[in-house]
């Protein structure tokens, strides 16, 4: 990858403001002051310093999201706000986008990256990932639901979902539940308790396969996955 884009990319600057770094003698590859901005580094085994600071090339970037209610998850839209809006600037040269969709009005989490390969493995229906939404449902939820739903029930289009896994936390005038399915069809979670003559009012994603949503961040902030996370979700895609 050529130097001025490398570190353009790992934030220090536009290609010109880099250059600038460079005509300094603030970069180095290797120990050598370099002044070429077209030179061609390794990411893998030149060492690019700026000031003497090691610059430690990331391709990737993986992030967890509590996703807050009225933003889309979408990479842009003409009329609302969406999930990279939300964003630092920072973060503008990794060109993330959210890995599958929540509604509009559905809170938690959500996973945004540039790793195309991990999104389409975490999205692929062979896989399976099994996904778990905590929601408030107007109406009684019963037994007899949480057995329709290991069935698998019709939804309004005639499809016959998978099982889905229905706990049922609070059974009231308005129930609260959690729910795992291992399918992501549009309104799934809605549309499966209209199928039982119920409806969704409130719904959260809580985890994704064996990552689950840090409750420390905020509505509406993220953070990176560490380590261990990324190495559980790498096992998740089958990677
Ligand atoms: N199911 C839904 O109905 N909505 C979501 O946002 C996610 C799953």
């Amino acid at each position: 990858m050529r130097l001025d884009k490398l570190l353009s990319n790992m934030g220090y600057g536009t290609r010109k403001e880099v250059k600038q770094l460079m005509k300094k003698g603030a970069v180095r590859v290797n120990t050598e002051p370099v002044k070429d901005a077209a030179l061609h580094v390794d990411t893998e085994k030149d060492e690019v310093t700026v000031l003497g600071e090691r610059v430690v090339y990331k391709e990737f970037m993986y992030l967890m999201m509590n996703k807050p209610q009225g933003v889309l998850s979408a990479t842009e839209d003409k009329r609302d706000r969406t999930v990279i809006d939300l964003l630092d600037a920072e973060k503008e040269i990794y060109e993330l986008f959210p890995v599958g969709r929540l509604d509009k009005d559905t809170e938690g989490f959500l996973l945004l990256t540039n790793d195309g390969k991990l999104a389409h493995n975490l999205l692929s229906p062979k896989k399976g990932v099994p996904k778990t939404y905590y929601a408030h449902i107007e109406g009684i939820v019963t037994e007899e639901d949480t057995e329709r739903f290991l069935e698998g029930v019709i939804l309004d289009d005639g499809y016959e979902t998978k099982p889905g896994e229905l706990h049922i936390l609070k059974s009231a005038d308005i129930s609260e539940i959690e729910l795992t399915i291992t399918e992501g069809k549009f309104h799934q979670v809605k549309r499966m308790f209209e199928a039982v003559g119920k409806q969704v009012i409130y719904l959260k994603r809580l985890s994704m396969g064996s990552l689950n949503l840090d409750e420390r961040l905020a509505l509406g902030t993220y953070r990176e996955l560490t380590e261990e996370e990324l190495q559980q979700l790498m096992q998740i895609s089958g990677e």
